[in-house]
């Protein structure tokens, strides 16, 4: 069984985080989210993956390289234009041979991984797996209808009146079969290659789509309210864990709850933190800083006065302001201080389709 690994497409619901990187390697509790999608893959039993890669590819290849640190062979297939879900399995088709795959959206994060694919896969009888889970908004989404034995009844692609609210996550697991079936698709009415009228199609030929129920959290990382979603489901569930302290904690600071500490960072006197918290490498906490509950901190960032909840800051970020900030996304090398003289008033360098809340 190969992997194929979807990091195209242009994040434009994460914008401006998306105008100077790939939205797959911003950073979920500290590991950047496509690292989950390669994880997943290799626990499943995959070996050999594609990466698809689109317009926006930068710090991909630098990062995760020839795969080896995750345990993997990594091949990297440009898809020029995000044209569907479908048109990047195709792009693919070379690398995929005949072989099964298991296909996985680089920005979807399962707390259970891709094990169960492979599972029920492995059981017979199909030649497509795909998963479900019922959602409040099912017409964000790929919905499937099932009769009673959880067999398909129909899918449809983000339908305004969904005939049910079980989502189609986007992890899914194919034979051969399907190829012949994508080579025939015809863009849909928003110009793509859609998955899930392959799906469809390969349940009306064959009979053999088979479907889980999936139990345990599921998160497609659209918009950054999905994000810190994310980055506290991650931060709950490894709290179960205890974490790695390889930094320096003040005597006179005040810590509870699970926390990751990296190699370098310190927790200042006066400075308090309250799990589950995730800090990097090099990082500072200064200055009466607090940081509560389901926040994450990149290598090489320092805290001074502020209080940060429930956020995700990325690299190098400097925070220098008696404020409180909750639920923010702050991005690398990110400044953010008070003026030590006044006149009133506040200043800002804003960079396109940012978003405050003041
Ligand atoms: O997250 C689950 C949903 O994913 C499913 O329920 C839907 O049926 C499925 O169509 C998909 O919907 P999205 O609207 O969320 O797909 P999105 O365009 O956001 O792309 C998903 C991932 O695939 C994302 O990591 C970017 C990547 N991608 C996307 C396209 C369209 C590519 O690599 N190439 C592409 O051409």
């Amino acid at each position: 069984m190969k992997g194929l690994l979807l990091a195209g497409g242009h994040g434009t619901r994460l914008r401006p985080l998306t105008f100077s990187g790939n939205k797959h390697m911003i950073p979920i509790a500290n590991q950047p989210m496509l690292f989950y999608g390669l994880q997943h893959l290799r626990d499943a039993g995959v070996t050999e993956t594609a990466v698809i890669l689109g317009p926006i590819k930068e710090g991909i290849e630098e990062q995760v390289g020839d795969g080896s640190r995750f345990g993997l062979r990594v091949t990297y297939v440009p898809q020029a234009e995000p044209r569907g879900l479908a048109h990047a399995v195709l792009c693919a088709r070379e690398f995929l041979a005949d072989d099964p795959f298991l296909m996985y959206l680089g920005d979807n994060l399962l707390e259970h991984g891709a094990r169960p694919f492979a599972d029920r896969f492995g059981a017979g009888d199909a030649r497509g797996v795909v998963g479900v889970v019922p959602v409040k908004e099912p017409s964000h989404y790929g919905v499937a209808e099932l009769d009673a034995n959880d067999r398909i009844v129909s899918v449809e692609e983000k339908p305004p009146a969904p005939r049910s609210n079980l989502a189609l996550v986007g992890v899914y697991l194919f034979d051969p079969t399907i190829h012949d079936i994508i080579a025939r698709l015809t863009p849909s009415r928003r110009g793509e290659l859609e998955i899930t009228d392959a799906i469809r199609a390969l349940h009306q030929e064959t009979g053999q789509v088979r479907v889980i129920r999936l139990d345990g959290w599921w998160k497609d990382t659209g918009r950054p309210e999905d994000l810190l979603e994310a980055n506290e489901r991650v931060l709950a569930s490894r709290a179960r864990n205890l974490f790695r302290i390889q930094g320096q904690i003040d005597p006179h600071a005040s810590v509870s709850g699970p926390i990751e500490l990296g190699e370098g960072s310190t927790i200042g006197a006066g400075t308090g933190v309250r799990g589950p918290v995730a800090i990097g490498k090099d990082v500072h906490l200064e200055d009466g800083a607090f940081l509560g509950p389901y926040t994450s901190v990149g290598d090489h960032s320092v805290i001074r006065k502020a209080e940060v909840d429930r956020s995700i800051l990325m690299e190098g970020v400097e925070i220098d302001a008696r404020i409180r900030i909750v639920d923010s996304i702050v991005g690398r090398g990110a400044n953010l201080s008070s003026r030590t003289h006044p006149p009133s008033g506040q200043s800002f360098i804003i960079g396109d389709a940012c978003k405050i809340v003041l």
